[in-house]
Order: C-alpha cells, then sequence, then structure tokens
C-alpha cells in the first residue's frame, strides 16, 4: 500500500493558505485532523501493516500531522489579526461628530422663583428654616395668636388629617417652630414649603407655595420690615417697582400689613392687569404680636419682630405675566416649555 504523504501535504497546505476566513480555515482542519478526518483515517490503516512498515508509515503521519497542526495554527494567527483590524476599522469613533445633546427639562416656575425669593434673602443674610406639612392645629393656630374657636381660624379653611393635625395653611407655624426653638435670641430666617386651602379659582390654589420670613431682635420697626421688602421687590422686579403698605389683620401681627407691588403693566397709572389701580397685591406682613413673642419664649419687653408671608405662584404669576393659577399644576408641556433651563 503506497501512501503519497508529501502530495497530501502539499494539497493540504495551499487549501489552508487558500482559507479567507476562520469559517473557511475550520473547513479544512476538519477535512485533515477530524475525528473522521484524513489523518485519523491513515491511522486506522497501521493495523495492517507488518512491524517494519508500521513504524515508518506511523512517522510519516506523525510528521504530516505536526506539519499540518503547525501551518493550522500560523494561518488562524494572521486570519485572527485580519479579522480584529477590520472590527477596529469598521468600528472607529469619529470624536468630532457633534454628540446627542441630552434632554434637559426646563425648570419649573414655581421651583424658579421659589429659588429667586430665597437666594435673595440668603444674600441678605437670611438662613433657611425647615418646615412641615402635616402640622399640628396648635402651631398653625394657637402658638399664632389663634385659640380654638377664634374667628380668624375661618379665614383659612382647612383641611384637617385628624381632630388636632391639619394640611398647614401657611408657613406662619415655622415662626412658632423656629420662636420655640431659639427662645430670647435674634432670629432671621425665611421658610419656603407649600401650603394648603379649601381655595380654587383664577388667583386661588387649594395647594400653593409660600416664603415665611422672621427677624426677631432689639428696636426693629416697621420701617425695617418696609426696607427689606422694597429691596426684595426691587430685586425681584426690578429697580422701578415701588411697594405700599395696606394696613390689614392677622391675628399673630400688630399691626398688619398687605404689601402691594406697583403695577408692572402700567407703572401704576392703572389698567386690567391690576384692576385700574395701579398695585398688585402679593403678600402679608406686619410687625410679630407681642401675645405671639411671649406665648414662644420671648420677651417683648426685649424684643421685638417682623414677618411675612410670600405668595410665590403669586409673584411667579407677575414676574412671567401667567393668567391663571392653574396652569402651574397642569402639566401642559407647552406652558412648561416656555421656562429656561438649568
Ligand atoms: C398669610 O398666609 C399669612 N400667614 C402671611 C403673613 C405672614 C402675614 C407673616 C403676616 C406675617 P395670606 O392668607 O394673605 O396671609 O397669604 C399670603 C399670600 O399667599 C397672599 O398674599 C398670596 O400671595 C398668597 N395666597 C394666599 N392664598 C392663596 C391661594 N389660595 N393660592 C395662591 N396664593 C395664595
Amino acid at each position: 500500500m503506497h501512501t503519497d504523504f508529501e502530495k497530501i501535504k502539499q494539497e493540504a497546505l495551499t487549501k489552508i493558505n487558500l482559507a479567507l476566513d476562520l469559517g473557511m480555515l475550520d473547513e479544512v482542519r476538519n477535512v485533515y485532523l477530524a475525528k473522521k478526518g484524513l489523518v485519523m483515517s491513515l491511522m486506522g490503516r497501521i493495523k495492517d501493516l507488518s512491524p517494519d512498515e508500521k513504524r515508518v508509515f506511523g512517522q510519516a503521519i506523525n510528521e504530516l500531522k505536526k506539519v499540518l497542526e503547525e501551518a493550522l495554527f500560523a494561518r488562524h494567527e494572521t486570519l485572527s489579526t485580519i479579522a480584529l483590524n477590520e472590527k477596529l476599522e469598521n468600528e472607529k469613533l469619529d470624536l468630532s461628530l457633534p454628540g446627542k445633546e441630552p434632554f434637559i427639562a426646563p425648570q419649573h416656575p414655581f421651583h424658579l422663583i421659589k429659588d429667586e425669593i430665597s437666594d435673595i434673602f440668603i444674600g441678605m443674610g437670611y438662613q433657611i428654616a425647615e418646615g412641615q406639612e402635616v402640622e399640628e392645629d396648635y402651631f398653625n393656630f394657637t402658638l399664632l395668636n389663634m385659640p380654638e374657636n377664634h374667628p380668624a381660624r375661618d379665614m383659612q379653611d382647612s383641611l384637617y388629617i385628624d381632630n388636632k393635625r391639619l394640611l398647614r395653611t401657611h408657613t406662619s407655624p415655622v415662626q412658632a417652630r423656629e420662636m420655640q426653638k431659639n427662645k430670647n435670641k435674634p432670629l432671621k430666617i425665611i421658610s419656603p414649603g407649600k401650603v394648603y386651602r379649601r381655595d380654587d379659582d383664577m388667583t386661588h390654589s387649594h395647594q400653593f407655595g409660600q416664603v415665611e420670613g422672621l427677624v426677631i431682635g432689639e428696636g426693629l420697626s416697621l420701617g425695617n420690615l418696609k426696607a427689606t421688602l422694597d429691596l426684595f421687590v426691587k430685586k425681584m422686579f426690578g429697580p422701578k417697582r415701588e411697594i405700599r403698605f395696606r394696613s390689614s389683620y392677622f391675628p399673630f401681627t400688630e399691626p398688619s400689613v398687605e404689601v402691594d407691588v406697583s403695577c408692572h403693566e402700567c407703572n401704576g397709572k392703572g389698567c386690567s392687569t391690576c384692576k385700574g389701580t395701579g398695585w398688585i397685591e402679593i403678600l402679608g406682613a406686619g410687625m410679630v404680636n407681642p401675645n405671639v413673642l411671649t406665648m414662644n419664649g420671648y420677651d417683648p419687653t426685649r424684643f421685638s419682630g417682623f414677618a411675612f408671608g410670600i405668595g410665590i405662584e403669586r409673584v411667579a404669576m407677575l414676574r412671567f405675566g401667567i393668567d391663571d393659577i392653574r396652569r402651574f399644576y397642569q402639566n401642559d408641556v407647552r406652558f412648561l416649555d416656555q421656562f429656561p433651563k438649568r
């Protein structure tokens, strides 16, 4: 039996070198080196040979196997490198291409103005005090000079959780909480947050925001309150805006005032925006009632103070010319998209 090992080898090496990718190379490997491949079938023939022939034939098969394995390995290396280079070439990143702009939501006008109000007062040396939205009736009313059955409680129709707790109707309970914490020490705080009332029309919402302000010290007067709010209004609405104090009533301040800002549309002459008056109301304020000072741990013969409660949506409506407070809570993207991004 004659087997031309040289011819088999040359044919195999040619096929190996002609394999253009790793798949083709695997096919060649299977033809020669798989379990049912040529090399194994040649080995199967050894058993029929004489001992001398076995040795020569066996050596020739081993030699063939070794040469093919080496050639397959070398070709495998070459084809892998080619494949890798092709992949790298195809996946090349062009870093000069403009990126996809990430979606950044505009700021909600409520938060935009809440932050702006806070920044103005922080700039005047105020510290932020935290309050709580579920509040005890005692802090919301009693400690603010509105004992049970006081008719002033009716001014703020309230949403009760149980017979002691309610959704706070204003941020003023923070005044009582801060005074209780600081007894007879000077105070200068603001407290922005949400409040709740049974209200619902174009300028009144059942949920809205206020920024409470409270300053306690020695020798404070209504003049300090007026200067503070005048500066606030000028920073918020521009240097031409004036403020006006109108006498009012809050049980926790004495005297009490409603504060109006001169109309931005007509500069105080009177137009439809200000209902012909030239002024628009934005907040309630006053000198802290001595009863409130006493109830919350301050000596009213030594300390005096002023407080204010700014309506956040009301300020935002004036700043941006928003006609209906309900727009703040309807989540209409056409409305929300008009405000600047962070
Ligand atoms: C108060 O809530 C007092 N706590 C303010 C205060 C604080 C007075 C400290 C004195 C000292 P008033 O109910 O007026 O006051 O509300 C204050 C501001 O909140 C109003 O000027 C208005 O801007 C806003 N506001 C009141 N009710 C609503 C409502 N339903 N929807 C939107 N804004 C409102």
